[in-house]
């Protein structure tokens, strides 16, 4: 609900109906936001990474490796609990291991998420990602300890995000999971298996809970 909403500060309110203290407080806003588009600008740069059209970032961000990033056009990034009621354990982190690709679709919104790509994550459009989510295509360690101690045979495997998803706070999807389109993953959810499009699913692990049929066949303009 917040993270992609639009609500960073008013600073896409219309100035004519504002009124002086309004103003102000837009003006402000929009150069806080200023003060980490500079700094991930930067990095961008240095990554060779193509800077999104209109990417709004809010807070203090964390991009690592040397992998590949895509974002779509209006994607928004939060990383202050001000700008994101739910409340925000910690900064936006998103990390693409060389070799990997991490794909985040058209108006994306995300608020203290942790995106861990070793291999492939892919984000649909008009995906909201709630408060304190994580996304992992890798276990990070494996089962078997001489593995773990030597760091090898780590689980790895890409994760599909469908479509107008919608990822509920404090969420963690796991290696290999497809979530298809318009899907709703409840709060507190792990994900680690697939999840059919048009479903509501919840839980530890995460199961589908019931069906969402779309209201309208329409096409909805963002
Ligand atoms: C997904 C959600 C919107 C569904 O709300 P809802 O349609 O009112 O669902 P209900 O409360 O009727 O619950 C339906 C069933 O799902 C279960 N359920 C709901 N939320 C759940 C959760 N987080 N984990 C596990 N099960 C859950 C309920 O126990 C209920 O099960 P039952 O039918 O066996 O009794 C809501 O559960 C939720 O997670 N809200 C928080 C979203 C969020 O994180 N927003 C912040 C974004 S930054």
């Amino acid at each position: 609900m917040f993270a992609g909403t639009n609500e960073g500060g008013g600073i896409s309110r219309s100035m004519g109906n504002m009124s002086l203290k309004q103003r102000v407080i837009a003006g402000l806003n929009s150069v806080a936001v200023l003060r980490w588009q500079v700094p991930a600008r930067l990095v961008f740069a240095l990554q060779g990474w193509a800077w999104p059209k209109q990417l709004k970032i809010l807070g203090p961000i964390v991009l690592r490796g040397h992998g590949t990033l895509v974002l779509g056009t209006r994607v928004k990034i939060v990383s202050l609990s001000r700008y994101n009621p739910a409340g925000v354990n910690h900064p936006t982190v998103l990390t693409v291991l060389k070799g990997a690709r991490m794909t985040i679709g058209d108006r994306v919104g995300m608020s203290g998420a942790a995106i861990f790509c070793a291999t492939g994550i892919k984000i649909g459009n008009d995906v909201q990602i709630g408060a304190n989510v994580s996304i992992f295509d890798t276990d990070f360690h494996a089962l078997d300890y001489v593995d773990r101690r030597l760091d090898r045979h780590t689980p790895t495997a890409p994760v599909h995000i469908g479509d107008d998803v919608w990822i509920g706070a404090n969420s963690i999807v796991l290696k290999g999971v497809t979530i298809g389109e318009r899907a709703v993953i409840a709060a507190g959810s792990v994900v680690t298996s697939n999840i059919p499009a048009n479903t509501l699913a919840g839980g530890v692990p995460s199961k589908v809970i019931r069906s969402l049929s779309p209201t309208t066949q329409e096409h909805v303009e963002p």
